[in-house]
């Protein structure tokens, strides 16, 4: 028999690990709600199809995909944003405008696993459809910003680092590259840190730029203004003051700082996002040393409902992954030592008579809303039981002893705080309300 391992770049999630899992997923959660987002959610498979249209070649690359007993062809979700285009498309007249959509689905593509990349991940997906105004983007950074700030994080681990599309299309046309290759030019750029400089070079000339303008372009790329400065960005590039792109930006930039959240944010041109749905404003967390890979990616794609049937419906949003974020996370030195859930009270019997009345009193407890264990075990010697109760983490131990059912058919325990060592006697009847203080 050969030795059966979890599929490469994929993972096993034990107690712990699930626990961890959804520390993050229930952050995301939480956060999604308090900013107003309804959580939806759809297959994990798709018509091939559905990728083809507009993710890109980077995408459809690392497909998973497969035919089923129907001739048809089908992938595993990659990401969720042309399922969720699908979906507007399918009831766009009958959703409430804006739309405000978060999922938390597990994704997979066959990527190179690495640091920061696996096979098969989850991602956090915040979108919102229905309004081209840039309070949108701004609210899409603003719930991505909360995220961060929920589990730890600051200013000085993230940057949140935005461009536009638009704008970047400008420096392409000055340079000289023919608007039909402005999706390569994307892609080209998005791949700019993961590919050594040659393989970068040999990617711009192919684009029709010579030594100089592949400089030039770089030299573009590295370009990083802090909100308010945008002013001279802009003058820098001569690009006109009346470009719709500008506006979209200057706005942004107002909309971060009265969200208060200007300082997360720095404006960069090297961010382009390799994905070929979008259209306008694009932005992406990094660490702050840039050592790692992207934590989220997102930005404006106000074709793609339209492209996929539906009515003309802007849109803006952002895809964050489990796995780079808990690299921040652990880096930073952010993750409790266990986030397995701790129980309230944990039952243990010094006789047999004791042995008796567990299942009972454990029942009662789970009824009234508390998270109960037990030991099978049972035993005089209560330090050993007490040791199970201190290794399961329990917040309180409630021993059963000779005494159970003595006083006046009112069951009698004694109730031990692990945490203080305090043990007090107690009425069984009266353990609930004494565990709610
Ligand atoms: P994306 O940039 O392909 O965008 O992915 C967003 C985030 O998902 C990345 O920044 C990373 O944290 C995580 N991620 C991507 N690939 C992997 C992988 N192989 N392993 C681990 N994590 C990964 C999108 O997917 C867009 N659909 C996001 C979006 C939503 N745009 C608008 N709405």
């Amino acid at each position: 028999m050969p030795k059966l391992q979890a599929p490469k770049g994929t993972r096993d999630f034990y107690p712990k690990d699930m626990a961890w899992r959804n520390h993050i997923v229930d952050a995301w959660r939480r956060v999604s709600i308090r900013n107003g987002f309804d959580q939806v959610d759809g297959p994990i498979f798709e018509s091939l199809d559905l990728y083809k249209v507009k993710s890109g070649e980077g995408i459809v690359s690392e497909l998973f995909h497969f035919t089923d007993r129907g001739e048809r062809e089908l992938a595993i979700r990659p990401e969720f944003t042309p399922t969720l285009a699908r979906m507007v498309a399918e009831q766009a007249n009958a959703l409430p405008k804006p739309i405000k959509w978060f999922c938390t689905p597990n994704l997979c593509r066959a990527e190179k696993p690495q640091r920061g990349r696996l096979r098969e991940f989850w991602q956090w997906n915040v979108d919102i459809l229905g309004s081209d105004l840039p309070v949108a983007d701004a609210e899409c950074i603003f719930t991505a910003v909360d995220l961060l700030k929920e589990l730890g994080l600051g200013p000085q681990h993230l940057r949140v680092k935005i461009s536009h599309r638009q704008t970047v299309r400008h420096i392409l046309k000055k340079l000289g590259v023919v608007e039909e290759k402005h999706t390569a030019a994307f892609e080209l750029l998005d791949r700019r840190d993961k590919i050594e400089p040659a393989e970068f070079t040999n990617g711009a000339k192919a684009l029709g730029l010579d030594e100089e303008r592949v400089a030039r372009f770089d030299q573009i790329c590295r370009m990083e203004f802090n909100s308010g400065s945008l002013g001279v960005l802009y003058d820098s590039l001569g690009i006109d003051p009346k470009d719709a792109s500008v506006a979209d930006i200057q706005q942004l930039d107002d909309q971060l700082r009265a969200f208060g959240i200007a300082e997360w944010c720095v404006f960069d041109l090297g961010i382009v996002r390799g994905l070929a749905y979008y259209t306008g404003t694009v932005f992406e967390i990094h660490e702050t040393s840039g050592a790692m890979r992207a934590l989220a990616g997102g930005g404006r794609y106000d074709q793609l409902i339209e492209l996929f049937g539906g009515p003309k419906t802007p849109a803006v949003g952002f895809g964050m992954g489990d796995v780079v974020l808990s690299d921040v996370l652990r880096d930073k030195g952010l993750v409790p030592e266990d986030t397995t859930p701790r129980p309230d009270v944990f039952v243990i019997a010094s006789s047999d008579r004791g042995a008796g009345a567990v299942a009972s009193n454990v029942a009662k407890l789970r009824l009234d809303g508390f998270h109960a264990r037990f030991s099978y075990k049972t035993t005089r010697n209560v330090g050993k039981l007490l040791k199970d109760a201190s290794d399961a983490r329990a917040r309180f131990v409630l021993i059963l002893g000779d005494a159970v059912g003595d006083a006046a058919g009112e069951g009698q325990g004694q109730l031990k705080d692990l945490a203080g060592g305090t043990q007090i006697d107690i009425a069984l009847g009266d353990v609930s309300s004494k565990l709610r203080v």
